[in-house]
């Protein structure tokens, strides 16, 4: 069983899709939460699930000693596994280095990184968006990718109603990346992922 530290900033409904997954014969548990923001609601949410909520405020840091600090959490909570849940910062080689890192994005990447991935698209006129979830490398929302899912893009949306419709392909993304990862199912190769697919597996979800 894999030990998950989730790093978060915000309302954490990836983290409650990670939470609701890692039950029963799911090859992972969550074993901390992590925030950079005291009293956002994924905090809550961790509480909620008994698992230890904790906050690492990056203000007034260097990266390399936030990362250190962050990474010292992560230690001493035994993890095995990293997830970005929502988590607003840019993680320094000196942490990456120590476990796999999994991170989901708002967008068909590499198109679209970095801030409001969903109103990226809808500006540029695309007629599909979708969600990507990757492993992080030390770039912005770069990294093998290791799953996508594509969602139309309608006529009357906005960047709410567009990031609502990806929302739910991001929840699953990341529960299956977690799976695929903690199975050992991952093998990079250069820039790509390779995954052991089981039946009925799509590594493109659509
Ligand atoms: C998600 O859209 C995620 O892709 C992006 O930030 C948002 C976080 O949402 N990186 P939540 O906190 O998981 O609800």
């Amino acid at each position: 069983m894999k030990r998950v530290g989730v790093l978060v900033s915000g309302r954490g409904s990836n983290l409650q899709a990670l939470l609701d997954a890692c039950t029963g014969d799911f090859p992972a548990r969550v074993a901390c939460v992590v925030s950079n923001i005291a009293g956002v609601y994924a905090l809550e949410r961790a509480t909620l699930a008994g698992v230890p909520a904790l906050v690492c405020s990056h203000r007034g840091k260097e990266r390399s000693a936030y990362d250190a600090e962050l990474r010292a959490i992560l230690e001493a909570n035994g993890v095995d596994i990293v997830c970005l849940a929502g988590f607003m910062r840019v993680l320094g080689p000196g942490f990456l280095a120590g476990w796999p890192v999994i991170n989901v994005h708002p967008a068909l990447l590499p198109a679209f990184p970095g801030l409001h991935g969903a109103g990226q698209a809808l500006a540029y006129g695309v007629t599909q968006a979708g969600a990507t979830v990757h492993l992080v490398d030390e770039g912005t929302d770069t990294g093998p990718i290791l799953g996508q899912a594509t969602v139309p893009v309608l006529d009357d949306d906005t960047e709410d109603s567009l990031a609502a419709r990806i929302l739910p392909f991001e929840h699953r993304l990341f529960v299956q990346a977690l799976r695929q990862v903690a199975e050992g199912r991952v093998e990079v190769v250069g820039r790509r992922a390779r995954i052991a697919l089981r039946t009925g597996e799509e590594r493109w979800m659509r």
